[in-house]
């Protein structure tokens, strides 16, 4: 039995998606196990170019179960658009399961995530929009809808009665549109019906998996420091991403885990507000935001970018218990001739190894930089590591000396093949 979880390592948009798809075609069972539409991964195969937002990876391969996690919140109208767009491509969803006990985003919780953005004034934390904040709040609040209710009219009706009561008070404070309870439920009674073959209790099928010594592989979204918990709070997003919320979202106790791979950019990209040590606005972070096509797969939003941060990242490593590292994007460097990696920090004069807690503090850090000589070559089509330029493979080497976790695999581009392993990937569920 072999359970493996791809966790971000850095502020999303790290390349999971495509790590996640390379793996998945070696798993017999793919979980999605946090957030929600907010993700976007893009996939690229022999089908073509695929954005996907809350599908698991394993979609592409025929044999290949594909659950929607217990610990992610599902909008059903994007999630039937998303269903709509990998049928076209001739996608089967014969084994997509969608948990009973996820979540669902509703449409007032898109509102409210827009005008709680608004409220927040100049600490807007730049969401994505999709209501994934409000639909987890609700979660906690215990006024949330549940797939299993999409399938039950009867609690539907009564769950949707009780939200709707509360929601209108908190609209009508903010002059926001009411909830209509009864249009509402006819719609989520549609959705319920068009879903009804996938929504299941994912307890047994993931059971019956592990019981089988399948493989299974735990799909990250979003990533550890945007981590509701340890992440940059406020700036945050309000799931755990993080090898925690892999067993939590999938219902998998963390003695299953066997590989727990962290993925990392060769550099660093952050969408959205917050604290970002190491952020260039200038030249070399145009060039890294055009080489690296560093816009939001969800919102389009141009990403802020900078150095790898090494402080960061071994915090990661340290939160999740990492046995792997993955590198992803490294040709990206290639025209560089010096390459930064921060060490540390500076705080109020005394230099730290560590992330402060305040986010007013993170913002204040100055950076510790190591240099290391650039390549200045095209590492686009090397499959081997070997084969890489000593510098790059010195840099490589050193991300990894400073994060404390042995290097796994290295992606030079965006197609399935672009990648080097060091470790099969076999070998990862072995
Ligand atoms: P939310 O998850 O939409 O509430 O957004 C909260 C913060 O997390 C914002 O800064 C978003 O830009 C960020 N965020 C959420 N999902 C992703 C993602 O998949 N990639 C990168 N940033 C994300």
């Amino acid at each position: 039995m072999s359970v493996v979880a791809v966790i971000g390592g850095q502020w999303g948009d790290e390349g999971k998606g495509r790590i996640v798809d390379l793996l998945a075609q070696h798993a017999h069972m793919v979980i999605r196990y946090s957030g929600g539409n907010n993700a976007g991964h893009t996939v690229i195969n022999d089908r073509g170019v695929f954005k996907l937002h809350l599908i698991p990876a394993g979609i592409f391969n025929p044999s290949t179960a594909n659950i929607i996690g217990t610990g992610v919140v599902v909008d059903p109208a994007s999630l039937l658009e998303e269903m709509e767009t990998l049928a076209a491509a001739d996608v089967s969803f014969d084994r997509l399961y969608i948990s009973d006990r996820a979540h669902v985003i509703l449409p007032y919780h898109r509102e409210q995530d827009r005008l709680q953005e608004t409220l927040r004034g100049d600490g807007k934390i730049g969401t994505t929009g999709r209501g994934v904040g409000p639909a987890y709040s609700d979660k906690m609040e215990r006024i949330g809808l549940r797939m299993a209710d999409l399938r039950d009219e009867h609690t539907l009706r009564q769950q949707l009665a009780r939200a709707a009561s509360m929601k209108n008070a908190f609209f009508r404070a903010l002059n926001g549109p009411q909830v209509v309870a009864e249009e509402l439920f006819e719609q989520l009674r549609a959705y319920g019906q068009r879903l009804r073959a996938h929504i299941v209790p994912s307890h047994p099928l993931v059971q019956r998996a592990l019981q089988r010594g399948e493989r299974i592989l735990l799909e990250g979204a979003q990533a550890s420091l945007l981590d509701v918990d340890w992440g940059t709070y406020p700036y945050v997003t309000s799931s755990a991403p993080g090898a925690a919320g892999a067993c939590q979202g999938s219902g998998i106790g963390p003695r299953h885990l066997s590989r727990i791979l962290g993925v990392y950019k060769a550099y660093t990209t952050r969408v959205g507000g917050g604290p970002f040590p190491t952020e260039l606005r200038d030249e070399t972070g145009d060039l890294l935001r055009e080489r690296g096509h560093e816009y939001g797969t969800t919102t389009g939003r141009p990403r802020r970018c900078g150095w790898f941060d090494a402080v960061a990242a071994r915090y990661v490593a340290e939160l999740n218990s990492l046995t792997h590292l993955v590198i992803t994007k490294l040709d990206v460097l290639d025209p560089l001739p010096v390459i930064r990696i921060c060490t540390g920090y500076r705080l109020k004069g005394e230099l730290i190894d560590y992330m402060p807690t305040l986010a007013s503090e993170l913002e204040r850090v100055e950076p510790i930089y190591e240099e290391l000589p650039g390549w200045q070559s095209d590492t686009s089509a090397v499959r081997d590591y070997a084969a890489l330029p000593a510098n790059a493979r010195r840099y490589l080497e050193r991300l990894a000396e400073l994060i404390g976790v042995p290097l796994a695999i290295i992606s030079v581009g965006a197609s399935r093949d672009a990648s080097i392993t060091r470790v099969p990937v076999e070998a990862l569920f072995a």
